[in-house]
């Protein structure tokens, strides 16, 4: 092979990938906002943090039943608890939490459920379904404060009768 074709080569190594590093983060950006629907959040997915407790469905935290086996949990997270912080549902149940914060950043983790950020101003939504009867602890899971790590909850999940 000629020395000139190997610096060519050289140089191709390093000019290919620098094209498909950001074709590929393009296309995973494109993927994950028009295939898997992750984007931020519109005016209906936010609240002023000052209003929650004035703001619906904030104004009434706790679980409503809205079609037979779906629910809504309603909750309210602030330093350094969640309100409410025990819910019941029965086993089988579709719940989809709608959590906000109404002072600093917290987090809802229920492992193996719903892991997401809970951000003063914003709506956080997560559907999630409990087949199993038992108690999943419900943790704060981002660092906000003193008392962090004494904030938690539960879900209760009753066995149908
Ligand atoms: Cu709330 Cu950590």
């Amino acid at each position: 092979m000629k020395r000139g074709t190997t610096v060519y080569l050289y140089e191709l190594a390093w000019i290919l990938p620098s094209i498909a590093i950001p074709v590929g983060m393009l296309a995973a950006l494109v993927v994950t906002a028009f295939g898997a629907g992750i984007h931020l959040p519109g005016v209906e997915g936010r609240v002023v943090p000052t209003k929650v407790a004035e703001t619906p469905p904030f104004d009434r935290p706790g679980v409503v039943e809205i079609a037979p086996g779906r629910y809504e949990a309603r909750l309210v997270a602030q330093i350094w608890s969640f309100t409410p912080s025990e819910i019941r549902v029965p086993a089988g149940s579709t719940v989809t939490f709608v959590v906000t914060s109404r002072d600093v950043v917290h987090g809802l983790l229920i492992h193996g459920k719903a892991n997401v950020m809970l951000l003063p101003g914003q709506v956080a939504r997560v559907t999630t379904r409990f087949d199993r009867p038992g108690e999943y602890p419900m943790l704060c899971h981002e660092y906000c404060g003193l008392a962090h790590h004494t904030m938690w909850g539960k879900v209760i999940v009753e066995p149908r009768s």
